[in-house]
């Protein structure tokens, strides 16, 4: 398990004082870092089609992006070169647990966790990122630069995939070793190139835009069936000007249009649903011979394990006296005084069989549990 020390300060004062709000280096955040993998097998992950990866090159000022998968490395050079793998938590279950340090932010904020492997010089060039991320330095050594947000740099495009910024004044100048880690906030230009071939993890973390917000509660009314209410306007007066959408119009509409987003059950069964969508692909084992709910008990020991499969997002609300639980997509309701077993789905990334057995009582916790185990969301780790 790897210990995450944020400068001798608490989980709090890095949250009052940088998430969000400025850069900061964090020397030996993890002492005694080991790699949870090697290179090779990072490569290995940039063969497989389901698993989205990049190559970048830089040869003399020269940048271009690949696509994996990759048949082959060979783009991959001795120098300026990087190869960069997603959610790597998805499909490597110890590279999964370098996320576990970082669940002092809610869970829903996580996204992924990329990989990168660069060769002496390689790196992404100078860009700016719409999301919080944490750069954990792996093996070998990598000089970071980062700055503030400066509206006035411009972006352009070195390669249609590869977006940069202009260069900026940097506030983090460093050569990051071993279990250094760097935290960026949204918008904060910066720029690493390998010093000796270094693997890199990035913590991201996920903030929908109001585009992608208003979009998806869009798509949620059309499959619910539901925003069929008219507008109206018993009562209007005679007007003088008659091609006018006076403030009183425009106020209907927009009571109108709040009218869904103010329907907490509506409201909250779309959030859950949005938020635990996961943007990747699973590696998900689901069970072959499916157990039946009224006989878990029979099936599972209650010393057992119960794991959350790598990139599963879990996510609870109390609505109503209710618990909407949102797992990948999909929202289960649980009565609320199953708020201790419902945690242990969404807080925790493992928990004994026995922990939940109080909530088997309850029809609704049974089947989903049995649901979430049976399509491999879950998987059961034997006592033995
Ligand atoms: C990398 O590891 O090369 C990219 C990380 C980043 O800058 O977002
Ligand atoms: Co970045």
């Amino acid at each position: 398990m790897y210990q995450l020390s944020i400068n001798g300060m608490t989980h709090q004062e890095f949250l009052t004082h940088y998430w969000q709000k400025k850069p900061l280096l964090i020397k030996g955040g993890f002492t005694d870092f080991e790699d949870p993998l090697t290179a090779e097998e990072l490569a290995g992950l940039a063969m497989e089609e389901a698993i989205e990866s990049r190559l970048v090159t830089n040869h003399e000022g020269n940048w271009q992006a690949h696509h994996g998968p990759f048949e082959d490395f060979s783009k991959l050079t001795d120098s300026h070169s990087t190869l960069l793998v997603q959610a790597v938590d998805h499909w490597h279950p110890i590279a999964a647990k370098l996320l576990e340090p970082f669940r002092f932010i809610p869970n829903w904020r996580i996204d992924d966790l990329m990989i990168s492997f660069s060769t002496p010089h390689g790196g992404v060039g100078p860009h700016l990122d719409q999301y919080d991320v944490f750069i954990i330095q792996g093996q070998g050594k990598r000089r970071w630069r980062v700055g503030l947000p400066d509206p006035s740099l411009k972006q352009f495009a070195k390669d249609k995939a590869l977006l940069q910024v202009e260069q900026f004044e940097a506030i983090i100048d460093h050569d990051l070793e071993p279990g250094d880690i760097l935290y960026i906030p949204p918008g904060c230009p910066h720029e690493g190139y390998a010093v000796a071939n270094a693997l890199n993890y990035s913590v991201g973390f996920r903030a929908p835009d109001q585009k992608d917000l208003i979009s998806s509660f869009a798509d949620h009314i059309i499959d619910e069936e539901v925003g069929k209410q008219r507008y109206s306007d018993a009562g209007i007066d005679v007007r003088k000007s008659l091609g006018e959408i006076t403030s009183e119009d425009k106020d209907r509409v927009r009571t109108l249009l709040n009218s869904l987003i103010n329907d907490e059950s509506l409201y909250s069964h779309w959030l859950g649903t949005f938020l635990s969508q996961p943007k990747h692909d699973m590696d998900l084992a689901p069970l072959e011979d499916a157990l039946v709910a009224d006989f878990l008990e029979d099936e599972i020991d209650e010393e057992d394990v119960i794991h959350r499969a790598g990139g599963i997002r879990a996510m609870y609300q109390l609505v109503d006296s209710e618990i909407l639980l949102s797992i990948n997509g999909e929202t289960y309701h649980i009565p609320e005084k199953y708020l201790k077993q419902i945690q242990l789905l969404t807080d925790e990334t493992f928990f004994s069989f026995n922990e939940v057995k109080p909530a088997l009582t309850c029809l609704e916790f049974k089947q989903t549990l049995t649901t979430l185990i049976n399509d491999g969301l879950y998987y059961i780790e034997a006592w033995s």
